[in-house]
């Protein structure tokens, strides 16, 4: 195994390589499989460190400059720690109409984070997010893979229940 391959694996798991290499086969280039790449390491790991940022650059071929704008850009790709669930408020037009502002102060309230922030108990972090194309039944949230609809406030000590 080459020195470039054995100071990959220091930093991403065998797993993790395999599982990228097995998306750039669908892919006409290694640059293309970036998102999936960020994406298989965050589901391992929670979350895309700078270490973990430079090692998928480096087994793409791609500047991890390049990476980090499309890691940020894709805003489901977490480039900071996260809590075991993320809450992610839709705050665009329609559910802003429904009252999403108001439901992201209770929730702030509830949680007692800002948004962006984790609980304490490290159980929630919260984020704002575009459009999540649910707009006729807003407001909207998302929570982990979960869309839940029509949102209110007194729902929410129920919803997040759900979440330990
Ligand atoms: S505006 Fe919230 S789902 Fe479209």
């Amino acid at each position: 195994m080459s020195e470039a391959i054995d100071n990959l694996i220091e930093t991403l798991s065998q797993q993790e390589i395999a599982e990228i290499e097995a998306e750039i086969t669908h892919l006409p280039d290694r640059e293309s499989a970036a998102i999936d790449a960020l994406r298989v390491v965050q589901e391992h790991r929670g979350w895309v460190s700078d270490e973990s940022l430079h090692a998928i650059a480096k087994l793409l071929g791609m500047s991890p400059d390049a990476l980090d704008s499309i890691a940020t850009f894709y805003n489901l790709i977490f480039r900071k720690p996260v809590g075991r669930h993320v809450i992610m408020m839709c705050d665009s037009v329609s559910c802003y109409v429904m009252g999403c502002d108001g439901l992201c102060a209770a929730l702030q309230e509830k949680l007692g984070v800002k948004l962006g922030g984790t609980t304490p108990d490290d159980r929630f972090t919260l984020r704002p997010l575009v459009c999540l194309a649910a707009c006729d039944r807003a407001p909207v949230m998302m929570i982990d893979d979960d869309l839940v609809t029509h949102v209110t406030p007194d729902g929410l000590d129920e919803i997040l229940g759900r979440y330990e």
